[in-house]
């Protein structure tokens, strides 16, 4: 069975997410509402895109004012919506990592514009922030850094299995566990170096893509993780 519902946070992030019991695992897209349009982060799945749509309305967002649409990489759940988007508004741009970018022009009659690494980009009225991840889960992979709210819309990572309001004491912990339960990560040496990078930016709320988001003690699962990171790195040192 699966639920949907909007979460809305510093009045201006909208959250939808569905909630798969079967497997355990939430599916979020975000919503940032401008005067010249909506940017989406993260479509969902073709097949989820009606129910998206539909709870959507009912807190006010239209999906056809969708304009931007940010694709973090080329799998799915995090694209496969995308020409749904664009029947319903055929304005739509979609920006990506270049290799991703080039894949979803070749497929959907989408307009796309590739993103620069760390480049910070105006999008509608927003300026957001890529940042390549590099083999995290998949060669194209970004997240989403956006200054005006100090927040971090980071896709599969800081991924928890469970629904989105599942509450934890350790958030880390929750996270490591799903990692090893998942198996999702091809490299703890990529996922090393992208906290690293992650690490340097003000964030005060990370929004993944699977789970409860993270208010408050965002740095300090950064480093938690960072530290996972090196005990995996160092075992695997030792054992050659
Ligand atoms: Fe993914
Ligand atoms: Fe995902």
């Amino acid at each position: 069975m699966s639920s949907s519902k909007v979460d809305i946070f510093a009045e201006h992030i909208y959250r939808h997410s569905t909630y798969v019991e079967k497997i355990n695992l939430s599916f979020c897209q975000f919503f940032l509402r401008s005067p010249s349009g909506t940017l989406c982060i993260e479509t969902g799945a073709r097949a989820d895109f009606s129910l998206m749509s539909a709870t959507l309305r009912e807190t006010g967002i239209d999906v056809a004012s969708v304009s931007s649409v940010i694709v973090p990489h080329f799998e799915d759940d995090e694209m496969g919506a995308l020409p749904e988007f664009v029947a319903l508004n055929k304005g739509v741009v979609a920006y990506a990592h270049p290799i991703c970018s080039h894949a979803l022009s070749d497929i959907f009659p989408v307009k796309v514009k590739p993103l620069k690494d760390e480049a910070p980009t105006r999008i509608n009225d927003e300026v957001i922030v890529p940042i390549f991840v590099k083999h995290v889960h998949q060669w194209d992979a970004l997240v989403i850094y956006v200054p005006r709210l100090k927040a971090l819309f980071s896709s599969d990572i800081f991924m928890r299995f469970g629904p989105v309001d599942g509450e934890s004491k350790d958030p880390v912990a929750g996270m490591i566990a799903s990692i090893e339960q998942s198996e999702y990560l091809p490299s703890i040496e990529y996922f090393h170096r992208a906290l690293n990078k992650i690490k340097k930016y003000d964030i005060e709320s990370i929004f993944p893509m699977h789970g409860p988001a993270i208010h408050g003690d965002a740095a300090a699962v950064v480093d938690g993780l960072i530290d996972y990171c090196v005990r995996k790195l160092g075992k695997e040192a030792v054992l050659g």
